[in-house]
């Protein structure tokens, strides 16, 4: 008998994450990771120099100060939410702990690519749902659903596609969903969402309804690895069985604990955001380049077909810009590019419409 990994772990596709270098280029211009293009805010690099010297010490294993900054800002109960390394951490305590072997796993078409690695870990199977339009298609979802299914993960926002399911379809789905099925909503781009919660009401409304949330994005923070969960008192009673007792480091909780507070500068990243999308994807139309209207911090530029998206990722790429391809999301003809700074979106713009101009 040889070692032998867990079933499923063979079926997991290594993920594939976003380009960061040009060979033979220092000035890239990073815009495929979706990260804060004006860096952490300077409050939690503060705060972190700060806690340096005691990194002798073991850090809080409760994270107590951290979740109760989210708390207050949330409007949130601080004892159901988990600290999670990313809110990566958090989606894969959640399959862990509900999911198993002869279970399903429903993630729609173009949802994050973790969804169905995290599936196969836990020994389940992952089912994916076709969207419409680029949308998440609550019908498609609830056909699918059957005993077997324990866990639906949801990203809305969505990424790669920049869309958002309206609150009522979202009420909807909660609602239909059996009481055995978990509901996850990974609101990594909820904040760019105007006016959106992320899904904390529905949380407050049903006891298999789980919210996620990161510190990678609008934070400015993905370096530093801080996701959380919003969830019932007892599906976050359940998730701390299975978290390491010190799964945070100190300067992470700090970071977070000073970013979160500091709403003057998540107001001016919003903003800043809200504008340059609005240039982005203003100019690729233009261009003649298909676009939705996005709810994050990128638009999904869809080309006539893949050569096409080929050929401007190239013209992107020698003027130094590096942005995301999705064909395994499913858009072969698609590039998705993270909203920079003006002067970035200016760039981007600039290269595509000397590709395009006659
Ligand atoms: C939809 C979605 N969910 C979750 C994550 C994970 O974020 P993190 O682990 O950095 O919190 C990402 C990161 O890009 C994402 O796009």
């Amino acid at each position: 008998m040889t070692i032998r990994p867990q079933p499923g772990i063979l079926d997991i596709a290594p993920y594939v994450g976003g380009a960061s270098r040009i060979d033979g280029r220092a000035d890239v211009l990073k815009l495929s990771a979706n990260e804060n293009p004006y860096g952490p805010p300077p409050s939690a690099l503060a705060a972190m120099a700060e806690a340096l010297p005691n990194l002798h010490r073991y850090p809080s294993t409760d994270h107590a100060p951290l979740r109760e900054a989210i708390g207050e800002v949330h409007g949130l109960d601080p004892d159901r939410i988990v600290i999670g390394v990313g809110s990566d951490e958090v989606l894969q305590f959640i399959a862990q702990a509900y999911a198993g072997p002869g279970d399903e796993v429903i993630h729609t078409e173009h949802g994050f690519s973790l969804y169905p690695i995290l599936a196969h870990a836990a020994g389940a199977t992952p089912v994916s749902v076709p969207e419409r339009e680029r949308v998440v298609d609550v019908d498609a979802i609830l056909d699918r659903v059957g005993p077997a299914t324990r866990v639906v993960y949801l990203t809305n926002p969505g990424n790669p596609t920049g869309t958002r399911l309206p609150e009522d379809e979202l009420a909807r789905l909660a609602s239909s969903l059996p009481t055995s099925c978990l509901l996850v909503l990974d609101g990594a781009y909820a904040e760019f969402s105007d006016g959106f919660d992320g899904g904390a009401a529905l949380v407050d409304a049903y006891d298999n309804v789980v919210m996620t949330r990161t510190f990678s994005k609008v934070y400015g923070l993905g370096g530093l690895r801080v996701g959380w969960g919003y969830g019932p008192a007892e599906v976050i009673d359940t998730l701390l069985r299975i978290r390491q007792p010190f799964n945070m480091s100190t300067i992470s909780l700090i970071g977070a604990e000073a970013a979160v507070r500091d709403r003057d500068f998540v107001a001016r990243c919003l903003a800043a955001n809200a504008e340059g999308r609005a240039r982005l994807t203003g100019g690729l139309r233009q261009l003649g380049i298909a676009c939705d209207d996005s709810h994050t911090n990128f638009v999904l530029a869809r080309f006539a077909d893949e050569a096409a998206a080929d050929a401007a990722e190239t013209t992107l790429k020698t003027a130094g810009i590096i942005v995301r391809r999705v064909k395994g999301y499913g858009f072969p003809e698609g590039l998705r590019i993270t909203v920079g700074r003006p002067e970035d979106v200016d760039a981007v713009l600039a290269t595509l419409r000397e590709r395009v101009a006659p």
